[in-house]
């Protein structure tokens, strides 16, 4: 008797031991490395050039050829960085590069592609899970397409929503955009410094796996932060624009 339970002890000190936390090990890695990236919406972000260039560190001016919004991205909510072996190669966009560089540009670094590669690998490897978006070619042309098609320049104008020294209140500039696109877009400010008003700098408009406009959802967002998203956040100073405010929508302004 004593020997079958000094046997089954040691089968169950073996368990713990050593298959314990084997198994620990198998379901971490499996959750981590080979995690199957999911992710059910995205959202296009387009940012506003100044906002872009006053959060800037360094000096920076907006081009010359651009006043008006331009694409930070197409992002996939709740997932980055999903293939870090997949590089970005300027010659697989060579056929869109003057698209790009007209509605796409890198505001801080004008002649550098560094931005692309950037939005590539974070976000295009994410969508490219996707078969609609699983190449560069398709990835940065998409974008192009729904950042065309949505036409954010063209509403802001027809609402006479217009760089300037006004103000607006956020349900105006929502109210538009809601009336055009049915669906709720996110509304980002750079916060106030002492006693300025918030400043517009970001619209995202969201999207299905099918590329129907969905309502911008701040769960679906914030589920999955990540350390670097919040690092990336903080960088940007922009949040969702306080309804209370006012919002200063500044004219673009080229200092050479
Ligand atoms: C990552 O990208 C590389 C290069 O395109 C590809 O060969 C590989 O299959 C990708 N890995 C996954 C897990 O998709
Ligand atoms: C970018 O390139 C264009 C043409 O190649 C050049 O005229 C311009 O000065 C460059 N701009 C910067 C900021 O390097
Ligand atoms: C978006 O939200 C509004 C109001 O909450 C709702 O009426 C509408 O059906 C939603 N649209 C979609 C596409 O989910």
């Amino acid at each position: 008797m004593a020997y079958r339970n000094s046997r089954e002890n040691e089968r169950n000190c073996t368990f713990v031991r050593i298959f314990l936390p084997l198994i620990i090990a198998i379901v971490f890695l499996q959750t981590s490395d080979c995690k199957n990236h999911q992710w059910h919406s995205l959202s296009l972000s387009h940012h506003w050039p100044q906002t872009v260039c006053l959060m800037a560190s360094e000096a920076c001016k907006v081009p010359q050829n651009i006043d008006y919004w331009t694409v930070h991205g197409l992002w996939p909510k709740g997932d980055e960085l999903c293939n870090k072996t997949w590089h970005f190669e300027i010659q697989n966009v060579k056929d869109i590069l003057p698209e790009l560089k007209l509605w796409w540009p890198d505001v801080l670094h004008p002649n550098s592609t560094q931005f692309w590669k950037h939005e590539w690998e974070k976000h295009g490897t994410c969508a490219a899970t996707l078969q609609s978006l699983n190449t560069q070619e398709k990835y940065f042309s998409k974008t192009l397409d729904l950042f065309h098609k949505t036409d954010l320049n063209s509403v802001l104008k027809k609402f006479n929503i217009l760089p300037s020294s006004n103000y607006y209140m956020l349900k105006v500039i929502e109210n538009a955009l809601v009336s055009v696109y049915g669906v709720m877009p996110k509304i980002q400010c750079l916060k106030p410094e002492g006693r300025s008003a918030q400043i517009l700098g970001q619209i995202e408009l969201c999207f299905s796996k099918d590329f129907d406009l969905l309502n911008c959802t701040h769960d679906v967002f914030s589920t999955h932060t990540t350390e670097n998203d919040r690092q990336y956040a903080n960088y940007l100073g922009l949040s969702v624009c306080d309804p209370q405010e006012q919002i200063s929508y500044p004219p673009i302004e080229h200092l050479y």
